[in-house]
């Protein structure tokens, strides 16, 4: 068994009977995705789902899962994905795989946001490894480019696969990738990027998970968060 399969058999082992669970995007959440399916199918656990992304609503329908329509959920119990950075404070950087709106929606609206890593996406500071993923309405991208330099920030438009032009959310925005000076910590960052107009999400993830399952050396910690919500 891998890192991603056992802290995601780790994870599912947490889900309850009549729970109604948000499913993250990634390969670390298609680990927990098939456990989940695995207890559901063998050990006749009963959950509803629903997805941050069609892929994984699709992985989930094929795997006999029951999944929610995003518009029927207004609260979910527990919301698991991966992410690409966790800082000592358990702020995220997440959004490599483009759309980042359903990600944050469901992590807000859950009420235990659990999120499973390996030890290499521990970081000093959110942007250490990875440009903040930023999803801007595409006539605003030079008005908000401007904004961000001004704070401090300096990057370009996400590429997408083929790089004939550029990565385009399943919303129809654009992904800037965008550097900030090391200086900048996560509360500040994450207060500016929500306040720039013609930004509609951004991959940092404040005072959201309340709970880090980390793998190191074989072995999951828990890492729990503050009394934030
Ligand atoms: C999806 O948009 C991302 O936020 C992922 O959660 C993140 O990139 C982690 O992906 P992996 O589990 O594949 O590393």
């Amino acid at each position: 068994m891998n890192d991603k399969e056992l802290v995601a058999k780790h994870a599912a082992k947490q889900v309850m009977d009549g729970m109604l669970v948000g499913l993250g995007t990634g390969s670390t959440a298609n680990c927990f995705i098939e456990e989940l399916a695995h207890r559901s199918r063998e050990q006749g656990l009963k959950v509803t789902t629903v997805a941050s992304s069609s892929v994984s609503l699709n992985k989930a329908k094929q795997l006999g899962l029951e999944v929610l329509d995003f518009e029927q959920v207004s609260h979910l119990d527990f919301y698991v994905d991966g992410a690409d950075e966790v800082s000592p404070e358990l702020t995220l950087l997440k959004g490599q795989g483009v759309d980042l709106v359903r990600e944050k929606l469901l992590a807000t609206a859950s009420e235990q946001f659990l999120v499973l890593v390996e030890s290499c996406k521990l970081v000093e500071r959110i942007g250490q490894n990875f440009a903040i993923p930023i999803e801007v309405m595409p006539f605003a991208w030079q008005l908000v480019k401007k904004q961000l330099e001004a704070n401090g920030g300096h990057g370009e438009l996400r590429k997408n696969a083929n790089k004939t032009g550029f990565a385009v959310s399943s919303y129809g925005c654009l992904i800037a990738d965008m550097s900030f000076n090391k200086h900048i910590d996560a509360e500040m960052l994450n207060d500016t990027l929500n306040s720039i107009p013609g930004i509609v999400e951004h991959g940092v993830f404040y005072r959201l998970a309340t709970t880090v399952l980390v793998v190191i050396n074989g072995h999951v910690q828990e890492r729990k968060a503050g009394n934030f919500r």
